[in-house]
């Protein structure tokens, strides 16, 4: 009886295992950890950096640009790290030769980057007002990259919604979000769709939807727990759908461009890859995040595992219906297959195990999907807090979504590493090291053969990190943010990237070590001419004081310089002494 009774649920789960597998035969159970392996990408592989408009551009108030919910967020104080602003950022607004010259520097083959909604139409809806000045930044933009044979890639939507839509409709909570977000996408394929091929509709909508709606860590910093990312999700799903049906019926022909979302995750690996239950929990993290949008773009629908918990946690609250809204039959099909390529950002891997969250307690997004998160100790961590460089996950990520997806063609729209806070340092090992051993798990996932057609380096510059302000840095280049120039240096990591890419991947590990000694030895010129920058600025600020006639300022003044003269006078005397002692001895 006993056995009987064991043997029901398993041999439903075996018939379910059994389904999953005829359609997906993602392997949870082999990890492979296999050594570097060098090789090098398919030809036509094109590799790039990237941005997005509010972290570089500044000039947050020129030429007639509208107020975004960054622009309000952000100066809303308590808001963001040192209450740090986009206002001025990288001023790549007035920078567009300088950074070309930079992507020319390591032979890019794309830049990656954001147009600002309402840079080209203030109040975010066409029949107000086009602006036109910021429609031409752009057309130069892309016209520049052009001409130094750069593809540029467009992402339409990178967070920074125009303020009247949230103020006036609730941004992504309300549906008419869906026409408006349209009517943009077809200005924006209208001006720039005879240059520019390939389009993203929406950069990691995750993070919209969950840190915009649910936490409110991120701008509109709205926290409608339980329910504020499910419905901004679902609009922002239904307006990828419509602004691919747009292009694919109005542009198409003519533009012969394509069109993609870009999905940001981290992969999700089970404790115990023996342990059916952390298997589920895994793939239930992994589903709760890239399949929440990739499944109804892919398939038509959620994952069954998102409507099966939110629906019976839903239930558990007493409510009616579920929290996460669903698609009519129309729906499904509408929005079925509207992806021309997925873009993927990836940084990090988490261990999962099954955790179950009484739903007495409140119910969240987090709480909905009964996992814990789990690092291992011995994973390096060299920048952000939450940032573990986990190169294997990658590889285990992408062959998930070739897997769940049909293979689709991936481009990597975003992966890099920040360091440690307020660091100076342009000799970044571990950005060498954390790009080396991504860009080859990547390679091994080609190897499998998962059809990844270009690679994004994130970011070009150091710049704005949204609710961390200037305190993460994930820059190729560093940017001095004190000095009102901007100028940015090199990191090594440059040389290194630049290598990679001149010879399409890692011929062979003599090469790959001669690239990292010579990206070491240039970064020390590069570290003492920032240095040298900052004491010129310094010394430029003390002058400026003491030739300021105002009293209070040479106070300010004596105080930083007395205090010094002092310790050097002191110093020299000690020495001096030293000095007269020992010759008497
Ligand atoms: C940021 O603004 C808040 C509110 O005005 C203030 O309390 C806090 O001290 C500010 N932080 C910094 C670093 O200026
Ligand atoms: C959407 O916006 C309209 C117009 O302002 C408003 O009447 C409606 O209540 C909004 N819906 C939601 C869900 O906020």
């Amino acid at each position: 009886m006993m056995l009987l009774q064991r043997v029901g649920p398993a041999c439903h789960v075996l018939v379910l295992v059994l389904c999953l597998s005829a359609a997906e035969d993602f392997d949870w159970s082999a990890n492979n950890h296999d050594s570097f392996y060098y090789g090098t990408f398919p030809n036509g592989f094109s590799w790039g950096a990237g941005g997005s408009a509010y972290q570089t551009e500044g000039a947050w108030d020129k030429d007639g640009k509208g107020l975004s919910i960054w622009d309000v967020f952000t100066h809303n104080k308590g808001k963001t790290f040192l209450n740090d602003t986009g206002d001025s950022s990288c001023d790549g607004y007035y920078k567009i030769k300088d950074d070309i010259s930079l992507m020319k520097e390591m032979n890019l083959n794309h830049y990656r980057f954001s147009i600002s909604w309402p840079r080209i139409m203030p109040t975010g809806i066409r029949s107000d007002h086009v602006n036109e000045k910021g429609v031409r930044y752009y057309d130069v933009l892309i016209d520049e990259l052009l001409e130094n044979k750069i593809t540029p890639i467009v992402t339409l939507y990178h967070w920074d919604l125009p303020q009247v839509l949230q103020e006036k409709y609730g941004g992504w909570q309300n549906i008419s979000m869906i026409n408006y977000f349209n009517d943009f996408a077809n200005l924006c394929f209208e001006r720039y769709g005879d240059r520019v091929k390939h389009w993203i509709t929406f950069n990691n909508p995750w993070s919209v939807a969950v840190e915009g709606y649910e936490t409110g860590e991120h701008a509109p910093g709205l926290k409608l727990r339980g329910t504020g990312a499910y419905r901004a999700a679902h609009h922002i799903i239904k307006a990828h759908a419509k602004v691919w049906h747009t292009y694919d019926s109005q542009w198409r022909s003519k533009q012969k461009g394509m069109v993609g979302i870009s999905l940001s995750g981290d992969w999700g690996e089970p404790v115990d890859i023996t342990n059916q239950k952390d298997i589920e929990a895994a793939e239930r993290y992994v589903q709760f995040y890239i399949g929440w949008f990739a499944t109804p773009i892919f398939h038509g629908d959620y994952p069954q595992v998102m409507k099966d918990f939110i629906g019976r946690k839903s239930a558990l609250q007493g409510l009616g219906t579920s929290r996460l809204p669903t698609f009519s039959s129309q729906e499904k099909s509408y929005i079925k297959g509207t992806s021309d390529f997925l873009g993927v950002g990836h940084f990090t891997t988490r261990y999962i195990t099954q955790k179950s969250y009484p739903s007495n307690r409140g119910t969240t997004y987090f709480s909905d999907r009964d996992v814990a998160e789990l690092v291992d100790p011995r994973w390096p961590d060299p920048g952000s807090e939450w940032l573990y460089s986990v190169p294997w996950g990658f590889r285990r990520l992408l062959n998930f979504m070739k897997t769940h997806y049909g293979n689709p063609m991936i481009y990597i729209t975003e992966n890099g590493v920040s360091e440690k806070m307020m660091c100076t340092e342009l000799c970044d090992d571990w950005r060498i090291k954390y790009y080396k051993d991504y860009i080859n798990e990547m390679l091994k996932a080609i190897r499998d053969g998962v059809n990844v057609k270009g690679y994004t380096a994130w970011s070009l510059l150091d710049k704005f990190e949204w609710d961390e302000g200037y305190s993460e840095r994930f820059g190729l280049y560093y940017v001095d943010f004190k000095n009102q120039n901007k100028p940015r240096y090199p990191k090594a990591s440059v040389q290194f990237y630049k290598r990679i890419i001149q010879s399409n991947g890692f011929p062979g590990q003599r090469e790959v070590e001669t690239w990292k000694r010579k990206a070491t030895e240039t970064c020390s010129t590069s570290n003492q001419l920032l240095a040298a920058e900052e004491q010129r600025n310094t010394a430029a600020n003390i002058l400026k004081l003491i030739h300021d006639p105002l009293t209070s300022h040479m106070e300010m003044v004596t105080e930083v310089v007395v205090p010094t003269v002092c310790t050097l006078c002191i110093l020299i005397s000690a020495v001096f002494l030293m000095f007269l002692l020992r010759k008497r001895n």
